[in-house]
């Protein structure tokens, strides 16, 4: 067991101490007398994406004692998208305490970090960075796809298409029944270009996961094969002396690459915050003119949902994130190194390319436009960003009057009223949705288009928030407004019949009111109430809680806090 933990005063006695109860768990001096490789136990009941964690743990297990090391899984605060109350983003940073405190407090000489859910990658590379404990990530892995009466489903990009059939009333009762038993038919994360997708593919590009383990899908004997390659490979990196520590694998040209990968992907927006999050983590802010040039000059190449047609197991069987990286290969910097103990470029050239058409070439993309592209103006002084590839393109350049709703509640009181004065070429703007709004940052910025115009056949609008967005919904949607309405910024000073422009070509969001008017309303304006603030977790969460560009990090858990006020 790894020495220099004392923290009884007396180094051997706490050595001794420690040998006397790790014992009480049956292990002998034999097993005790190797490297030992911790494993985040992020099985839960509640957490569907994460049902093959035991036996992704035994795979994991069985690799680490191939290789001569003791393996120890521990349990960690694992979340679904579905069951974390008020959001999963309030609750990610809170895993990513738990598992960087869990990694630092418990002897370990790496540790197998196991992913899946769209909170849980980024909360365990997050805390992973700060503990920088030797590390190494694998992934739950995509569901297989589901399939009703003849037409194939996955979550949650076909969930929302058919919900919106049933809110229209071509879907009955009983059909939509029928239809949630097929959305989500086994273990594993949502098998569209979703945010755990885009998690999971941005990790394996930062070089946090062995090769190819982004797209193997979570029933495949593959999954389980890479988990214990896994665990074979944390003990080589236990023994390592260097290059195998999160924060010299996620250097600032690892992150580049999962930027550019992201865009290359289609990935989802909630990717934007997570890296923000991470590089906060690691030292350094993301640069989002840089991800904006990325944006204009790579095309999203994946043909997946929701911005083209197929589900993760396409891209598996097209070669997964290889047959993405041998694509753009040439603007990545390859020289980085993985967990792998090679190279970015040594990996790409490791495994096998073969003729396939999910994955296409640069010079016929799925969408040529680009990915995500940033926005500014003195609607969103700090940054908005759009989906491009998820929008519709005679809405990227747009100029219309304000409908304002203040809140969450606002909007699904009014939204489907008949009095309702909207038209289709209005914008309509979400308030206090933000990190505090709402609070959490939910997914909302995918406002309903309003009743009475979706009736009349109007699929899209511009919409403007400082909300998220799911990865498997689209729309011409601006999201991550900062500074967010809540917090003071100009989102929270439009007024119905304001004109608005959006000009994506441009990176433009801009709000056609006078300096001197917004100054005025300021004078106004007062933060919206919150509830039970005064204690526990939630009062940490408001006090802490940075804006999307800091990827709503908490400030004192960045390497460098914003706030340098000392203790
Ligand atoms: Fe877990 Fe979608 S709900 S990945
Ligand atoms: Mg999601």
């Amino acid at each position: 067991m790894r020495k220099g933990l004392a923290n009884y005063g007396d180094a051997g006695f706490s050595l001794f101490l420690r040998k006397a109860f790790i014992k009480a768990m049956g292990y002998s001096d034999d097993a005790l007398d190797r490297p030992i490789i911790g494993i985040t136990n992020t099985y839960s009941g509640y957490n569907a994406c994460h049902r093959n964690v035991p036996d992704i743990i035994e795979a994991i297990k069985r690799g680490v004692m191939l290789a001569g090391g003791l393996p120890i899984d521990f349990p960690t605060i694992s979340m679904h998208e579905a069951f974390s109350h008020p959001t999963s983003m309030f609750t990610r940073n809170l895993m990513s305490m738990d598992v960087e405190e869990m990694v630092r407090a418990q002897p370990m000489d790496a540790v197998v970090l196991i992913g899946g859910c769209d909170k849980t990658v980024p909360a365990l590379l997050m805390g992973a960075a700060s503990a920088d404990v030797p590390a190494i990530l694998t992934v739950t892995g995509p569901m297989i796809t589901g399939s009703h009466r003849g037409e194939r489903l996955g979550a949650c990009t076909d969930c929302r298409r058919l919900w919106g059939q049933h809110r229209g009333g071509s879907i009955g009762e009983e059909e939509i029944e029928e239809i949630s038993g097929k959305l989500a038919p086994g273990p594993g994360t949502c098998m569209v270009m979703g945010t755990a997708s885009t998690m999971a593919l941005c990790a394996e590009a930062m070089g946090m996961m062995l090769p190819g383990g982004a797209a193997i899908p979570a029933v495949h004997a593959d999954r389980l094969r890479h988990a214990e390659a896994t665990g074979r490979r944390a003990v080589e990196m236990a023994a390592a002396e260097t290059g195998v520590r999160p924060t010299e694998i996620m250097t600032k040209a690892a992150m580049r690459n999962a930027m550019r990968v992201l865009q290359a992907v289609g990935g989802s927006t909630n990717g934007v915050v997570h890296l923000a999050a991470i590089a906060g983590r690691l030292g350094f802010d993301l640069d989002m003119e840089d991800f904006d040039q990325m944006g204009r000059e790579t095309p999203v190449l994946v043909d997946l949902k929701p911005t083209g047609q197929g589900y993760m197991e396409d891209l598996f069987k097209a070669g997964g994130l290889n047959a993405v990286l041998r694509n753009i290969a040439h603007l990545l910097e390859t020289d980085c190194v993985t967990v792998s103990g090679r190279t970015l470029a040594e990996d790409i050239e490791a495994e096998p390319m073969w003729k396939q058409d999910v994955v296409r070439p640069l010079d016929n993309p799925i969408h040529s436009g680009g990915g995500i592209r940033l926005l500014r103006g003195n609607l969103a002084p700090n940054g908005a960003i759009i989906k491009q590839a998820a929008a519709t393109a005679s809405l990227l350049k747009h100029r219309g009057r304000a409908v304002v709703f203040t809140s969450l509640k606002d909007l699904a009181e009014r939204v489907d009223s008949p009095d309702l004065d909207v038209k289709a070429d209005d914008v309509l703007v979400l308030q206090n949705a933000g990190p505090k709004g709402a609070p959490g940052m939910p997914e909302s910025g995918y406002l309903p288009i309003p009743k009475k115009l979706a009736a009349q056949g109007i699929k899209d609008m511009v919409r403007i928030s400082d909300a998220r967005m799911s990865g498997t919904a689209f729309g011409s949607i601006v999201l991550h407004v900062s500074p967010e309405a809540a917090d003071g910024g100009p989102l929270g000073l439009v007024r119905d019949g304001d004109m608005v422009e959006l000009d994506v070509e441009a990176g433009r969001l801009h709000l056609d009111v006078s300096d001197e008017e917004l100054a005025e309303r300021r004078k106004g304006w007062a933060p919206p109430p919150h509830e039970d603030v005064e204690r526990g977790y939630k009062r940490l969460y408001f006090q802490q809680v940075l804006q999307a560009e800091h990827g709503c990090d908490f400030d004192f858990l960045r390497k460098h806090p914003l706030n340098t006020k000392s203790l």
